[in-house]
Parts: C-alpha cells; sequence; structure tokens
C-alpha cells in the first residue's frame, strides 16, 4: 500500500478517539518510519516499506483503543519544549503551562517543584532561569528517572536535583517559591475522567483522595516551613476547586495572601499563597 492510502485508511480508523484523525496518522507514521511529515506528504504515492507496516499498524490499533498517542511515539511538546514520556509518568497538559508561567514571572533563585512526574515543570523553569537551582520530588522512582532523561535532553541536569520522597521530602529552606501541579481528582469525579486517562496514566499521579484536595492539604500543612518570608506556593487545582481550595488556604494558612487565577482557557487552575514578609 502507498502512503497516501495507508493514511486515509489509518485517519478512518482513528476518528473514534480523536478530533485530528489525520494529523495523528501521519504524527505516528512519521514515528515508525523516521521520514518528516513533509516527505509524507510530499510523496504520497511512495509505498510504505513492508518492514514498517507492521509496526505501523499496531500503533495505529492501539491508539484506535484508546491508547494516548504521546506514550505511543514516547514524547509531547510542553511549553515549547519536547519532554519523553512514558507510562510511568502523567502526559504534560497544556494549562500547566500557566502555573510554569506564573512561576517564571516570579524569577525565584531556589524552587522545589513537588510531584515533578516528567520534570516538565522543573526542566521548563530550569531552562527559562539559567540562574535558578531548582529541587524536584517525586513518590514514583520510574517516574524520576523520566524526569532526569528530561532534565539531560535540556542540559539542565545540573540545576535540577531529583529527589525520590514526600511532598518536599527531606529539603530545608529557605525556598522562594514552591510550585506543584499535585494529584486533585476527587474519588466521586474518577468514573467522569475520559477512559484513557483512567485506563493508562498513573492513578498515582491523578488521585487526590475522599475531596480531591487530600494532597493539596498536606502541601499547605508541610511548605510554609521552607519558604523564606515573602516567598510563594502556586499550586494547581482543578477546575471546580477553587473555592474549596481557597477556603482550605484561608483556614490552614490565615497569615497568608491567597488568590486563585484563571488558565488561558479562563478556568480558575492556580492557587497562588504568598507568605508575609516579616515586619
Ligand atoms: C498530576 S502529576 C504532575 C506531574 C508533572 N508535574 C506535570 O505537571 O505534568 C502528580 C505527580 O505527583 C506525584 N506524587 C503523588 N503523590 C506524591 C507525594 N505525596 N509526594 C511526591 N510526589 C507525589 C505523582 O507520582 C505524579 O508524578
Amino acid at each position: 500500500m502507498n502512503i497516501g492510502a495507508v493514511l486515509r485508511e489509518s485517519s478512518t480508523l482513528l476518528q473514534a478517539v480523536t478530533d485530528v484523525p489525520r494529523l495523528e496518522a501521519e504524527v505516528l507514521l512519521t514515528h515508525v518510519t523516521g521520514l518528516p511529515r513533509t516527505a509524507l506528504l510530499a510523496h504520497p504515492e511512495r509505498p510504505l516499506p513492508t518492514d514498517r507496516w507492521a509496526a505501523y499498524e499496531a500503533r495505529v490499533r492501539r491508539r484506535a483503543a484508546g491508547y494516548p498517542l504521546p506514550y505511543l511515539i514516547g514524547r509531547v511538546e510542553f511549553y515549547g519544549l519536547e519532554f519523553a514520556v512514558t507510562p510511568d509518568v502523567l502526559i504534560p497538559r497544556p494549562e500547566t503551562e500557566r502555573l510554569v508561567e506564573m512561576a517564571r514571572a516570579r524569577r525565584p533563585g531556589v524552587i522545589v517543584d513537588v510531584g515533578t512526574g516528567s520534570g516538565c515543570v522543573a526542566v521548563a523553569l530550569a531552562v527559562h532561569l539559567p540562574g535558578a537551582q531548582v529541587y524536584a520530588t517525586d513518590l514514583s522512582g520510574p517516574a524520576l528517572r523520566v524526569a532526569a532523561a528530561n532534565a539531560r535532553r535540556h542540559g539542565v541536569e545540573d540545576r535540577v536535583r531529583l529527589i525520590q520522597g514526600d511532598l518536599v521530602g527531606p529539603l530545608t529552606g529557605p525556598i522562594d517559591l514552591v510550585v506543584s501541579n499535585p494529584p486533585y481528582v476527587a474519588e466521586g469525579e474518577w468514573a467522569f475522567l475520559p477512559e484513557s486517562v483512567r485506563q493508562h496514566e498513573p492513578r498515582l499521579a491523578l488521585d487526590g483522595g475522599a475531596d480531591g484536595l487530600a494532597v493539596i492539604r498536606r502541601l499547605l500543612t508541610d511548605v510554609p516551613r521552607l519558604l523564606r518570608p515573602g516567598g510563594v506556593l502556586l499550586v494547581e487545582i482543578g477546575a471546580t476547586q477553587r473555592e474549596a481550595a481557597a477556603a482550605l488556604a484561608h483556614s490552614l494558612l490565615p497569615e497568608a495572601r491567597v488568590a486563585v487565577h484563571p488558565d488561558l482557557a479562563g478556568r480558575d487552575r492556580v492557587l497562588e499563597i504568598e507568605f508575609q514578609v516579616e515586619a
């Protein structure tokens, strides 16, 4: 079969799982053949090499069954940078770019990224803040191996220190900024997540306990001791958690300034807690 026919056929199969079936078919074919997308498009009459056909077909079938594209090709773009991903890490989401943007604007010198997963937040900050030292924690050892590969890929491994542990783990301060995209899916929301997320992304990355705020509650308790006066905590929250998260922050940290900011799509997504400068 030639490339044009292969792409047409696979696009039809992928329609059930994506709004951009043709694009995904092209991305998968590029991945399997190693040919640039432009070459595929310029020469649809060329035959697909027979030794690549089985590999391509297998990936199209997995994708058509709901397996996430980034896991199939092993990479995803986040904040203009390419990150390696495996099923051991959450696939970085565009809404998390807002967290990076807000953290970056503060120009912090010492940063902790809690629950780093693929390392996307920690690495993006290290790339864009060349003077910053970043500590990145995660409970998951396999996730930290992916984060290490991403730090090396972007040449920031000397400034991104990876630590396996619970929340801020063994770190001591003073820290300028703690940033986190923690697990925040509530028990009752689990059934409404897309099946591809529920089935294929790590539960440890998503499960926020009964009300979705279990990890955030512990973060709000553990982080203040680390931050320097005037330090900031930025936490991604679920789009429906604005009031509950802000109320929690007010009650646990009555002295701090609390605000919630929208992401680029206008949904409330970032809880910002600023600790007062001591008088
Ligand atoms: C929502 S994912 C975020 C991953 C990445 N920062 C991103 O934005 O794509 C949450 C991450 O927190 C980690 N995690 C969950 N509970 C944790 C805990 N108690 N301490 C440290 N990391 C934790 C998970 O393994 C997962 O990698």
